[in-house]
């Protein structure tokens, strides 16, 4: 009987090549449409990232990485030669209670965290006695820039629901937290994870034309002509100027037209702190793959036709994001034709019992949530390289889901494969999605060295 219900969850989890066609196309011309001066959901927006890296940067950067799950401080150095940089970091827990506090208690934590980071870094030295410091901030949120050290938060993302900060520009607010803890560094650039990830793998591999995340949260950046961004006309740049782009593309689809939602991503969006936001996102984000597999299981559960854990208490799965991405990770990399992983899994962690039928479904609902993930997520690479005539190039990519989903990677270069339709004679896919170089270390520098040449140019 559970083999109905796994063909219904495989109809409603899958995403065939028409459905991909009309993703791929409608994310097109979102994408223009965040480019226009009227404008749309996805906010595609310009960074002030100028262009590619040279190999000319040198020197030494902090980089201090917030992404959504942990916080990173770095001293990047960069060498004179374009060639190997060495890098020291410390990496911080983000607590859970700072994601939904108040705004000094973000600043002063991760003030405190560069702080600890410098003293431990320059064993002996005073603080006040360091030179001031430039720091590249990688701040992982919509912010619209209107320079690059500049980031007016348009709101919150991946959970985050912290008052007093969206609508603001972050930047002073982080400078004053430092200042109050006689931190000597100054933000020279705010940066987006996937920026940072851009411009990191184009100084490594020049093929590299977009940076994308698929961890927490999943979004991409990529650069554009000045000449192309409508809403920038005000501005008279040079049209064939170089701009990176944060498309912000997880609020792809916040008018619901053409992704296919259950009514498990209706529940995640309606119970969300920003609900109608980052409806893309909430499909394919390593922070919800885990929440919309627990809302399956408990609907199964409840549902008199199906029964799953039939007179078990399922209290272990009540919990509201008890699982996260990892628990669908080892449910796919359970080895074992009887699924003994499952079994363990289950009762190890949720106390639930598992018959064999039922360890099929749970390990079948997890492959489909991951590939839906994954083919969602080729929409919009492949959305982006339709967009710029990108015929052949590398994607640069960090995360979690990326890093760590078991088969995230081949389901998403399968998914191109369809997408594209390249034939049996291209033994290598044209438009690859590679492990990315460390974006919001690395990129971040780099980008804090552009900025800084391009300051001392005068331009
Ligand atoms: C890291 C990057 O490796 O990946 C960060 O350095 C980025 O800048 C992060 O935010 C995204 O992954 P996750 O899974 O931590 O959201
Ligand atoms: C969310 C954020 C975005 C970030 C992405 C990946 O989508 O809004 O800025 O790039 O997560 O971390």
């Amino acid at each position: 009987e559970l083999m109905d219900t796994i063909h219904e969850l495989e109809k409603l989890f899958s995403v065939d090549i028409n459905k991909m066609h009309v993703i791929v196309n409608r994310f097109v011309s979102e994408l223009e449409k965040g480019l226009s001066k009227e404008g749309g959901s996805i906010p595609m927006n310009p960074t002030w990232v100028i262009g590619y890296p040279t190999g000319d940067e040198c020197g030494t950067y902090l980089a201090l990485d917030m992404g959504g799950t942990n916080l990173r401080v770095c001293e990047v150095e960069l060498p004179e030669e374009k060639g190997q940089f060495e890098i020291y970091q410390s990496k911080y827990r983000l607590p859970d209670e700072i994601k939904v506090g108040d705004s000094d208690q973000l600043w002063d934590y991760m003030a405190e965290c560069v702080k600890q980071f410098l003293i431990a870094n320059h064993e002996g030295q005073d603080l006040s006695e360091l030179p001031e410091m430039p720091l590249g901030f990688t701040f992982s949120y919509p912010c619209t820039q209107n320079a690059i050290d500049h980031g007016i938060l348009q709101r919150w993302t991946k959970g985050f629901d912290i008052d007093n900060v969206e609508g603001r520009d972050v930047v002073p607010l982080f400078e004053d937290a430092l200042q109050r803890k006689g931190v000597p560094v100054k933000i020279v650039a705010l940066i987006n994870d996937t920026t940072g990830t851009l411009i990191a793998s184009a100084y490594t591999d020049d093929t590299t034309r977009v940076g994308c995340i698929f961890g927490t949260g999943c979004n991409a950046a990529y650069m554009e002509e000045a000449g192309c961004i409508p809403k920038l006309e005000h501005m008279k740049l040079d049209p064939k100027l170089p701009i990176a782009i944060n498309c912000e593309w997880g609020a792809f689809d916040n008018e619901k037209l053409v992704l296919p939602r259950t009514t498990y991503d209706a529940h995640i969006d309606k119970t969300s702190p920003r609900p109608g936001q980052q409806l893309f996102e909430k499909m394919v984000a390593g922070l919800y793959l885990g929440e919309i597999f627990r809302l399956v299981l408990v609907d199964l559960h409840n549902n008199a036709d199906v029964h799953l854990f039939q007179g078990q208490d399922i209290f272990g799965l009540k919990l509201e994001f008890s699982l996260d991405a990892s628990f669908l990770s080892d449910i796919e990399n359970d080895p074992w034709e009887n699924l003994m992983e499952v079994q363990s899994i289950f009762e190890n962690k949720l106390k639930i019992s598992t018959t064999e039928p039922e360890r099929k479904l749970i390990r079948r609902l997890a492959e489909l949530i991951g590939t839906r993930a994954a083919r969602l997520s080729a929409c919009g690479v492949a959305a982006i390289c339709k967009k710029k005539g990108y015929t052949s190039c590398h994607v640069g990519a960090d995360g979690s889901v990326f890093n760590k989903y078991p088969h995230f990677q081949e389901r998403q270069a399968q998914a191109l494969r369809e997408i594209f339709n390249w034939g049996p004679e291209i033994k290598n896919d044209p438009i690859q999605v590679v492990p990315a170089e460390d974006g919001s270390g690395v990129g971040a520098a780099l980008i804090a060295a552009l900025t800084l040449n391009r300051i001392k140019q005068g331009i």
